[in-house]
């Protein structure tokens, strides 16, 4: 049961609020968290990075069982997929990992107020938020010292085109067809239209990536989006760059997609029987009460903050994906922790150059610090080390040899400046570069750092050596 009264109300339940609702709860702060889809973990559990990975990994192993597996002298007579199977196994795990939170919340002692949340009244040291549990239930009115915004994203609509999650999807349907289409268009070459793409092509899919830019993956170092994009090739998704798409309607079966060049020039049809719309994601901040309370927000609908994550409303915060920025869980999560800490008189600090962006793609890719073109146009004097994953013993012992990492450094101070990584494990790779970044270190450093072997991460310390023109295995 809740209190009436609370030093910090948090408003959504998803990476950014559960993390600041657990932390407050830790230093001591009287806390409750407002959720309104039924179960904590937002976006991220739900039907984002969770679900999402559950898939890539089953579908990764059903492609590893049909085509790798031999190589290895492992020989099946047949490999059959059950989709039924693989779902509820998705889902399996979504539930456990939501009840987690729930579970943490009661150790914690964070107070979980399942409802639609609402600030009803902007008053400095007393706001109050109104929960209104789902359809039934009494609206019930709490004051609190502070308000945390976390109510995070939702999918951007095309223009004209309606989602029905069957024919025409967006991510939350692509994690959830009945069979495997024989065709699919994915609109969008960001991460979920790679991801996403990605597990329907591995379970059977022809796979189509419709995409406005001359590009894929579009804040990705450009050396990185180019081998990338062969690779997905060379797995048979098929791109189609710098083009628009105008419309997309449903047919019987299936729908049509029309599609033109961005420049100009000759439309075509495209017929598919699922179409995924990922064409980035959108702040939500519906229900919120925000023009009653002066809240401001950006053109673009973000709530603006400033450094400390307050609004222009004193004791009203807002965290994750509804400021804008990386939309990434491990930086709303981050940005929760700066939050509780600083209400307790802490000093924390954030910083975005060392946040790592991964695509759970096969390879994987994982990009953190600045780019070549950044540090270019910002006209930084800059060193590069490159190393391939052919190269690399383990790679070649697994049998995983695409990709390389490079690692930027500062011509003059050796300081590393960035890391972008194709390969396996690029994600869990590209953390020792992350911590690196954290504390100033040099790509020296990482290269006098003895690394165990045979790991893939001798990879990044040869990168290094590579800095200073020194690799030894190439
Ligand atoms: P959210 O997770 O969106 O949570 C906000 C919560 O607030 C929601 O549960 C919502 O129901 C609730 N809410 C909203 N309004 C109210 C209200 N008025 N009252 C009560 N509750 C409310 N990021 C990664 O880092 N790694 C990944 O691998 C990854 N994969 C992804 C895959 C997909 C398919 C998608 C769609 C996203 C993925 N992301 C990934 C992005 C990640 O999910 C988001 O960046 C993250 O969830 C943002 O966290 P948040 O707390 O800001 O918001
Ligand atoms: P995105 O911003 O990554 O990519 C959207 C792509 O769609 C861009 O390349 C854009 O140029 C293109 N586009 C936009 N309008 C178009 C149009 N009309 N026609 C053709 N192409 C068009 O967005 P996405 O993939 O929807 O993901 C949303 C967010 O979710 C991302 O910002 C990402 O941070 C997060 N996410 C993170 C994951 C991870 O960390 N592994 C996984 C999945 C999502």
């Amino acid at each position: 049961m809740s209190d009436s009264s609370y030093d910090v109300i948090v408003i959504g339940g998803g990476p950014g609020g559960y993390v600041c609702a657990i932390r407050a709860a830790q230093l001591g702060l009287k806390t409750a968290c407002v959720e309104s889809r039924g179960a904590l973990g937002g976006t991220c559990l739900n039907v984002g990075c969770i679900p999402s990975k559950a898939l890539l990994q089953s579908s990764h192993f059903y492609e590893e069982a049909n085509e790798q597996f031999a190589d290895h002298g492992i020989k099946f007579a047949d490999v059959k997929l059950d989709l039924k199977t693989m779902m509820a196994r998705k889902d399996d795990v979504v539930t456990q990992l939501t009840q987690g939170i729930e579970f943490l919340f009661k150790k914690n002692k964070v107070d979980y107020l399942k409802g639609k949340g609402s600030i009803t009244k902007a008053e400095l040291g007393a706001h109050e938020v109104t929960v209104k549990p789902d359809g039934k239930g009494k609206a019930q009115k709490i004051t609190t010292k502070n308000v945390v915004i976390a109510t995070g994203s939702e999918v951007t609509p095309l223009p004209g085109v309606e989602i029905d999650e069957k024919t025409i999807v967006s991510s939350t349907g692509a994690l959830n067809l009945k069979k495997v289409p024989k065709s699919m268009v994915v609109i969008g070459a960001g991460v979920i239209g790679l991801e996403m793409g990605s597990v329907w092509r591995r379970l059977g899919a022809d796979v189509t990536v419709v995409e406005y830019l001359d590009f894929i993956l579009p804040p990705m170092d450009a050396e990185v989006r180019k081998n990338m994009q062969r690779i997905l090739e060379k797995q048979s998704i098929k791109f189609k760059l710098g083009s628009k798409v105008t419309g997309v309607k449903a047919a019987k079966t299936g729908a049509t997609v029309s599609v033109e060049p961005a420049a100009g020039g000759k439309a075509e049809n495209i017929k598919a029987d699922v179409v995924l719309i990922a064409i980035g994601r959108r702040p939500f901040t519906d229900g919120l009460g925000l023009e009653k309370t002066g809240v401001k927000v950006s053109d673009r609908g973000f709530v603006e903050v400033d450094d400390h994550f307050q609004t222009n409303v004193e004791g009203i915060f807002a965290i994750g994906d509804v400021i804008g920025g990386m939309m990434l869980a491990h930086k709303a999560e981050d940005e929760g922790v700066v939050v509780a800490e600083s209400l307790t008189g802490l000093t924390p600090h954030i910083n975005y150059d060392s946040i790592a962006s991964v695509v759970y793609t096969w390879p994987e890719v994982a990009g953190v610090g600045k780019t070549e073109e950044q540090l270019k146009d910002a006209g930084i004097k800059y060193k590069s080390g490159k190393f391939p994953f052919t190269a690399n013993s383990r790679a070649r012992a697994n049998g995983d040899t695409d990709g390389f990492v490079k690692i930027l450094a500062d011509a003059e101070s050796d300081e590393l400046l960035g890391c972008h990584i194709i390969g396996p494990a690029a994600g869990d790779l590209i953390m020792e570069v992350s911590v690196g970044m954290e504390f100033t270190t040099s790509a020296e450093d990482i290269g006098r750092t003895c690394h165990a072997h045979p790991q893939l991460g001798e990879a990044v310390k040869e990168a290094a050596l590579a800095v200073h023109k020194r690799p030894i295995h190439m």
